[in-house]
Order: structure tokens, then C-alpha cells, then sequence
């Protein structure tokens, strides 16, 4: 019996693109995945080598030239990549989750062609930009502005911990199209497709993060960066709306990146426990370490069945709010939880970086801070319990 995917039970499709996924993080992600994280070094060749074979177009529809797989499908392919790296999961999770949502739903047929089709394709890589330093939780209140001019728009202000901000060739950038002295909250933010090769367009160094090092997080500064009209996504003043749909498509992808990091931990464990002899017999053989090993392996089940079921409302067409943040609620809380569990297991190894556990227990807590941190998931779930009655 294995904590990992069972293929048994999948279709055709979604046993290929396990294996193939697996077989990636097997082999080019998971061996440098420490050496990454120690040097915080972002791979955009591994990124370009996914596109190549398809993972950066999971979500397209085929007719823009992506894979169309299902929801299920893409968290399929997604846990394999996280159990290898989260940092490389985030990067092609954003990408397909965010951006991409925003393109298919409300992209015009020339964006799709410009953005949307050669990012399925793997061409260019994306990213998309909400938070500012003075804007996270409340994601409203952001104060980055676009400006009429002639036909243009001018972008101005500060993001913040854009992922792929730094490496991307194209970032969707939330901004206030309303006027000062005229604000109209959520309703005066738009979206943009901004070239991260326009003038203008200043990404700083890479962060120095907890965990997730190898993945590319930077602020971003818009010193009025002058982009034609047709850089405005879908209609003036829905750009809140969009980033909170790309959210929840988004919080999904971090709810099975956390279930990947959780396996990963708890296969670990399990080998360690299985190998490592105290007071004369392998770790594995006290009660109080199979309850644990069993608490673990519970939870990670209950996460991954949590997700997959979002996915499945997804694929039906159903609203997700809600539910995908019970999933990426559910899922962080597991993955920090199985990770500290995992260090323990360990002992004094545990804590040493020459061990595997305590990378994945750093990469674990963002999962419980971006895409909203697990206080919004709350809120989010909170307010759709009392809608409607
Ligand atoms: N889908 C569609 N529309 C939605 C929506 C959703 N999921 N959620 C809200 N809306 C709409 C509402 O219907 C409303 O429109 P109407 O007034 O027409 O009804 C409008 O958006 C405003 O919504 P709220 O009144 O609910 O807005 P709020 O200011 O109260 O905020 C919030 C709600 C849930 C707290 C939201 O601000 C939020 O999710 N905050 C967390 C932000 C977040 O997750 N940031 C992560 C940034 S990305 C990141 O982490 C970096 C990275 O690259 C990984």
C-alpha cells in the first residue's frame, strides 16, 4: 500500500499524464530540488522543458492549443510535480490557474491569440499581481493606478510577492482605473496584460523566503509603464471580480501543491521509521509512531479526496468558491501539520539539512498565507455558509 496516486483506478489520460508527470519529478526536479532551494535559484529551463511537454497549457482548451484536461486531471498532474518540488508547482500552477483562467473567460480572440495560445504552448510564461505592500488580506484596497492617455493607458505603483514576477514574459497586473476623490472599491480595479519586456516594468530581486526558495517571488514596480488599449483585459472595473475567480481556480492548485508536500513528508517518514533502530528495534515497530504515521497518512487522504471533489464540482460546472477554500484550508493546515510530524519522526535529523524533511516543512507554511491566508479561507467560507439565509 503506497501514500502515492493510485493509477489503477484512472482513466487512460490521467494515467499518462501521472507517469509522465512522476517520471519529470523523479528525474529533473526532485534530485536538484535542495540545491535549488539552498542557492534560490529559479529553473526556467525545467519550466520551459514542462511547456514543452504540454503542462503549461493543462487548463487551455484544445482549441487554444492547450491540453483541456479536466480539473481532476490537472491536480493529478500537479501533486506529482509538487511531490517533487513545490517551488516548481507554484511556478506552473499560477501559470495555468490564474493568468490562463482569466484569458479563456474573458479574453478577447486577438488576446487569446497574442497571450493565451503561445503561453498553452509553452512559449511564454505567466503571472498575475494583486497584492501591494500596503494591500494584502484586503485585496481591495490596492492603490497601483492606470491613467488614460489618448488612446493608451499608464500604469503606476507597487506590487508585491508576484510569483514569476521576476522570470515571466507576460503578468496579469491589478490596478485602479477609478479617480481619486471618485473611488469605487472593488469596483474601480481593472486588469491588464503587461508585457514584462515594456518600459517601465521593474521586477526587484528575487526574495529571500522561509521555503519555497527556488520559486521566483518579487515586487514589482510600475514607473508608468504605457500599454495601448487592447492591453485591458475584458471590461474596465471587473478586474476584482476576474482576480477573485482566477483565485479560487488558484487555491485549488495550492490545496494539492500542499498535498504533495504532505505525501512527500509522509513518504519520507515512513522509509525512516522503517530503517531507523531505537532502543532495539526500528522506529516503526512503537505504537505511538504508527498512530502517528497513521494520523498522517488520514489526513493526506482526507486532503487529496477533499480536493479531487472540488475538482469534480469544477468539471460539472458548479460554483467552487466556497469549497475551494475548504480544500486549500483543509489541505495547508494537513501540510504543515504532517510536515512537523515528519521533523519530529526524524529527531535531530530532522532538523539538519542534509534530510529531506526540513525543506518540506518550510515549503509547507506559505501554503497557509498566499492565495489568502487561511483566516480568508475562513471568512470566504463563513460568509457563502450565511448566503441566502
Ligand atoms: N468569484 C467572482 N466574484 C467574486 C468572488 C469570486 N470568488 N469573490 C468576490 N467576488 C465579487 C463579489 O461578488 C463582489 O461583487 P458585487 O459587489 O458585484 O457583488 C466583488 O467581487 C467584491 O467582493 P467582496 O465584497 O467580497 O470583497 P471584499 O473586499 O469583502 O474582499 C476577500 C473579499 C475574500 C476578503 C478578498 O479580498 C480576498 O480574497 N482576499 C485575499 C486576497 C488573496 O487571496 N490574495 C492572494 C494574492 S496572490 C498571491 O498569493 C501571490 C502569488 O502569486 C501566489
Amino acid at each position: 500500500m503506497s501514500i502515492a496516486i493510485e493509477t489503477a483506478g484512472l482513466s487512460e489520460t490521467q494515467r499518462q499524464i501521472v507517469e509522465l508527470a512522476r517520471e519529470f519529478a523523479r528525474t529533473r526536479i526532485e534530485p536538484h530540488a535542495a540545491e535549488w532551494d539552498r542557492t534560490k535559484h529559479f529553473p526556467r529551463d525545467v519550466i520551459a522543458e514542462l511547456g514543452r511537454l504540454g503542462f503549461l497549457g493543462m487548463a487551455t482548451p484544445e482549441e487554444d492549443d492547450g491540453m483541456g484536461l479536466d480539473a481532476v486531471t490537472y491536480l493529478l498532474a500537479l501533486e506529482e510535480l509538487a511531490a517533487g518540488d513545490a517551488s516548481i508547482a507554484v511556478s506552473v500552477a499560477i501559470h495555468n490557474a490564474i493568468p490562463t483562467t482569466m484569458l479563456v473567460r474573458h479574453g478577447s480572440p486577438p488576446q487569446k491569440e497574442r497571450w493565451l495560445k503561445p503561453m498553452a504552448r509553452g512559449e511564454l510564461l505567466a503571472g498575475f499581481a494583486l497584492s501591494e505592500p500596503g494591500s494584502g488580506s484586503d485585496a481591495a484596497s490596492l492603490c497601483a493606478q492606470a491613467v488614460r492617455d489618448g488612446a493608451d493607458w499608464v500604469l503606476s505603483g507597487a506590487k508585491a510577492w508576484a510569483t514569476n514576477g521576476g522570470t515571466a514574459d507576460v503578468m496579469m497586473i491589478m490596478v485602479r482605473t477609478d479617480r481619486p476623490g471618485a473611488r469605487r472599491g472593488a469596483k474601480g480595479i481593472s486588469t491588464f496584460i503587461v508585457p514584462t519586456d515594456a518600459a517601465g516594468y521593474r521586477p526587484g530581486k528575487p526574495e529571500d523566503k522561509l521555503g519555497l526558495r527556488a520559486s521566483n517571488t518579487v515586487a514589482i514596480a510600475l514607473e508608468d509603464v504605457r500599454l495601448p488599449a487592447e492591453h485591458l483585459l475584458g471590461e474596465e472595473g471587473l478586474g476584482f471580480v476576474y482576480a477573485m475567480e482566477g483565485l479560487d481556480v488558484g487555491r485549488l492548485g495550492i490545496a494539492i501543491q500542499a498535498v504533495g508536500i504532505a505525501r512527500r513528508a509522509l513518504e519520507h517518514a515512513l522509509a525512516y521509521c522503517a530503517e531507523r533502530r531505537q532502543f532495539g528495534r526500528p522506529l516503526r515497530e512503537f505504537q505511538a509512531v504508527q498512530f502517528k504515521l497513521a494520523d498522517m497518512a488520514t489526513r493526506v487522504e482526507g486532503a487529496r479526496a477533499l480536493a479531487h471533489a472540488v475538482a469534480a464540482r469544477k468539471d460539472r460546472g458548479e460554483e467552487i468558491t466556497m469549497q475551494a477554500s475548504m480544500a486549500k484550508l483543509f489541505a495547508s493546515e494537513t501540510a504543515m501539520w504532517v510536515t512537523t510530524q515528519a521533523v519530529q519522526l526524524f529527531g535531530g535529523y530532522g532538523y539538519m539539512r542534509d534530510f529531506p524533511v526540513e525543506k518540506l516543512f518550510r515549503d509547507a507554511k506559505v501554503t497557509e498565507i498566499y492565495e489568502g491566508t487561511s483566516e480568508i479561507q475562513r471568512i470566504v467560507i463563513a460568509r457563502d455558509l450565511y448566503r441566502g439565509a
